[in-house]
């Protein structure tokens, strides 16, 4: 008959199959725990801070959730580390808490020998700095005298490499002083290399066992992290902290806020 009549079969087109993977950033508990044994920081009073944080970091790496991003943080040490420098909160400025810098020039000045100084942690630098330049202005020779800066945080460590401040940072500085050791461009202050040649850097981890493989240390400064920890870890950092003194009589220099 005619063809015309016949009902034409309807091209089907093949159907793409979109699989929607569902994030699920409900329950970061995990994380948190994985933080704290990591770095001893602790988020248990702060637990919407964090979710909102840890989701906000997953989105931008397309991570679809919580449980992902705790398979990935164990094989991918980039991510990890992102994680930590994301996580940690490295707030300082030059001449915080001075009277202890002070304390300690006094200390120095009255060493026969060389002294090692370890500042734990040391954030962008402005700690390890403040002592230098304190210690500098007292007339010690910087032969005298060894610095070594670590933090967990890789940008606060290469904030630290770089020192240069803004505003904000040197403002307990006396005007005699940015002049002497810093250089001025526009906004920033950029610290002049003879003091920056006084300090080194170290990406380190409290609680990784290679922390003590940094040696011994006649003074240590350990101030504003253990306001992130609980208090058995403040007890764990503390010993920590302890065992790598030259001199087992010399206190160690705490944060005012630190609360052992
Ligand atoms: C607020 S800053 C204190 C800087 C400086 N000591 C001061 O008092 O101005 C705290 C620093 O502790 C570091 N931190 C936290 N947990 C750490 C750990 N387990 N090992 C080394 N550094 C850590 C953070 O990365 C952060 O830079």
């Amino acid at each position: 008959m005619f063809s015309f009549f016949k009902k034409k079969k309807p091209i089907v087109e093949k159907e793409e199959v979109k699989v929607v993977e569902l994030t699920d950033y409900s329950d970061v508990t995990k994380i948190a725990e994985y933080f704290k044994n990591e770095t001893g920081v602790t988020f248990d009073k702060q637990i919407n801070i964090l979710t909102n944080k840890v989701m906000t970091f997953c989105r931008q790496r397309e991570i679809i959730s919580f449980e992902k991003l705790l398979s990935i943080v164990d094989s991918d040490a980039k991510i990890k580390q992102e994680l930590i420098d994301y996580l940690t909160t490295n707030e300082t400025f030059f001449y915080r808490e001075f009277r202890q810098v002070a304390q300690l020039v006094e200390l120095v000045k009255a060493c026969v020998g060389n002294v090692d100084i370890l500042c734990a942690p040391s954030a962008t630098g402005e700690e390890p700095y403040s002592i230098a330049i304190a210690l500098l202005e007292a007339g010690v020779i910087p032969s005298k005298f060894k610095i070594v800066g670590i933090d967990i945080n890789s940008d606060a460590l290469d904030r630290a490499g770089e020192a240069i401040y803004k505003e904000r940072n040197i403002r307990n500085l006396s005007a005699e002083i940015l002049d002497k050791y810093f250089d001025k461009h526009g906004e920033q202050y950029a610290l002049k290399n003879s003091v920056k040649s006084l300090v080194t850097f170290e990406l380190a981890n409290l609680f990784d066992p290679s922390f003590l493989n940094l040696g011994k240390f006649d003074f240590i400064f350990s101030r504003n992290m253990f306001i992130y920890f609980d208090a058995p870890t403040k007890i764990k950092a503390k010993n920590i902290l302890e065992s790598m003194r030259k001199n087992s009589h010399q206190e160690i220099f705490f944060g005012h806020a630190d609360q052992l």
